[in-house]
């Protein structure tokens, strides 16, 4: 039978380009997203790539919609196997105490908190089926600290320490739960941001040892090897896929 997955923020960059690859290992895909034009751009997309695709419009910082998209994955395919949870913000760049607490707490309730919720519901239905594999989205920001991402990166540290502890607790149950920290990677967010400030991508560029940014297909090809992949012993790690920018830092 085939393999599901559910993939947040898979309307866009990392998210859309992962549904895309699994789609290739005949995976079924549960695309969850805030954004209905991308999300049901994705779900075309997988089609065309000969697996199945649902939309399922959630807000991740909401438990009641997280709760929601679990269980219409598990109405509409009838497992959840694979978990990418990948949906975030960045926020505004700016210094901390430039920073309003309106920004900080949508930050924290996206990146953070969703990633908690759908990690609750989502690892619930996993160990009642005897197991299941999950990917965290973390970040460069998330390992190493940087100035203008305090809140970010205070989020992305949090998504590492929700991923060793939960293999702490449910590792014995058959989950396998790992985070991929991407360095800066040239999804649509980013594209924007960096076609507007060119001095500042050169600036990036110079920063990361390889000279170039990450691709999103780059990161997708890690996020599947490490769900579907036979690297059964890989559990609780946090992959760096940077071109050594934290490591020399
Ligand atoms: N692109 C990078 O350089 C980079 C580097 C490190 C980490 N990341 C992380 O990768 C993840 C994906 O980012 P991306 O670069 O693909 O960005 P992106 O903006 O291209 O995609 C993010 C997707 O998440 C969705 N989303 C945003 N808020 C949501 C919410 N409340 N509920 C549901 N969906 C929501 C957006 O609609 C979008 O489709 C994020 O967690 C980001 O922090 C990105």
């Amino acid at each position: 039978m085939s393999k599901v997955a559910i993939i947040t923020g898979a309307g866009s960059g990392l998210g859309q380009s992962t549904a895309l690859r699994l789609a290739q290992d005949g995976v079924n895909i549960a695309v969850v997203d805030i954004n209905e034009e991308g999300g049901n751009e994705t779900v075309s997309k997988v089609k065309e790539l000969g697996a199945d695709a649902l939309f399922i419009k959630a807000d991740v910082s909401k438990a009641e919609e997280v709760k929601n998209y679990v269980d219409k994955t598990v109405e509409h395919f009838g497992s959840i196997d694979y978990f990418f949870n990948n949906a975030g913000i960045s926020g505004s760049g700016k210094y901390f105490l430039e920073t309003d607490i309106k920004e900080i707490e949508q930050i924290v309730g996206i990146n953070m908190l969703g990633a908690l919720y759908g990690l609750r519901y989502v690892a619930e239905v996993m160990v009642k089926n005897g197991g299941g594999s999950i990917v965290n989205t973390a970040s460069s920001a998330g390992v190493i600290g940087q100035d203008t991402v305090v809140t970010y990166s205070a989020t992305k540290h949090g998504i590492v320490g929700m991923t060793k502890s939960l293999v702490a607790e449910y590792a014995k149950d058959g989950l396998r739960v790992n985070a991929v920290a991407p360095g800066p990677t040239e999804t649509p967010m980013v594209k924007a941001y960096f076609d507007a400030n060119l001095e500042m991508k050169k600036n990036a560029e110079a920063g990361i040892p390889q000279k170039r940014l990450g691709t999103a297909d780059e990161v997708a090809e890690l996020v599947t090897f490490l769900l579907i992949s036979k690297a059964q012993y890989i559990n609780g790690d946090v992959i760096r896929i940077d071109g050594g920018f934290t490591n020399t830092k």
